[in-house]
């Protein structure tokens, strides 16, 4: 099934996927288990970092093969891209679905660049997921200003054809200095102007509740990087002091087992929306 299809029938059920960033084998194990162990689907991310980091090739190869051996139903994603280029790269190795993030763009611009990847997409069958509004990246302020506004939603989906959109009502990436408030309200406007899934963006730090009221108005993907590096490296730090181990087969365990139990609360959250 193409993710564009799985949309359709998580929009049918009400329900939503975890879309989670992996950064090395460890986190993609966390990950798979986590998935696995609750036999929930799951979409795996990379961004042009890890792109950079690992290569295309390695990403997708082992994002495929790991979905694969673990028996996990999943989508490769490319997470936050600005280059057409390396869109293209991860369209030809294999990905189901790449984010073109122009949000930072006036509209006009937002929308031509959006609508030459929805073009370029088309013939991959991949689905596309833009931004629209402005969702503050790591150490940035947020405001209202840049919350998505429905009705240019309305017109950005309808001129760029895309799968996928990522609003912005309140969350962030990265972590939070106070408790965040989703607007919920304009989630539910947006949800009814557009005919596409709606993708949150700065899962960690939001409170369940609030990621389960998001799912029942109208979120389809909600995307969780922060905390995953965090309880990875954390664990990795205190393993490493208590330790003079070089085993490294023997070092990452504790750091990954945290991974798993961190991915599979996020999970149950979606579960139980
Ligand atoms: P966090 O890092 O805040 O979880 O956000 C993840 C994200 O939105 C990736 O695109």
């Amino acid at each position: 099934m193409t993710l564009q299809e799985k949309f359709g029938q998580l929009e049918k059920e009400g329900s939503a996927l975890l879309a989670t960033n992996f950064y090395n084998y460890e986190t993609l194990l966390g990950v798979l288990k986590a998935a696995s162990s609750m036999a929930m689907p799951i979409i795996l991310q990379t961004s042009p970092s890890t792109i950079n980091y690992l290569g295309v090739k390695m990403a997708a190869a082992m994002a495929r093969a790991g979905l694969e051996a673990h028996g996990v139903e999943g989508w490769l994603h490319l997470d936050h891209a600005e280059s057409y280029d390396m869109i293209r790269e991860c369209l030809d190795a294999g990905y189901d679905s790449v984010m073109i993030d122009a949000s930072e763009k006036p509209f006009d611009q937002n929308v031509e660049i959006t609508a030459s990847i929805t073009e370029l997409a088309k013939t991959y069958n991949a689905n596309v997921e833009a931004e629209l509004g402005y969702v503050a990246k790591l150490g940035q302020s947020h405001n209202k200003e840049g919350f998505t506004k429905p009705d240019e939603a309305k017109e950005f989906v309808r001129q760029t054809g895309v799968d996928a959109l990522a609003v912005a009502i309140g969350s962030a990436h990265g972590f939070y200095k106070k408790e965040p408030k989703l607007d919920l309200e304009l989630l539910k406007t947006i949800y009814e102007a557009v005919d596409c899934a709606l993708v949150l963006h700065g899962g960690s730090g939001i409170p369940a509740e609030q990621l389960r009221e998001g799912i029942r108005r109208g979120i389809r993907k909600i995307n969780v990087a922060t905390e995953i590096k965090d309880i990875f490296m954390g664990t990795l730090k205190k393993e490493l002091l208590a330790t003079d181990n070089i085993d490294l087969r023997q070092v990452f365990p504790p750091a990954t087992e945290q991974v798993i139990r961190l991915v599979q609360k996020k999970l149950s959250i979606i579960k139980e929306a």
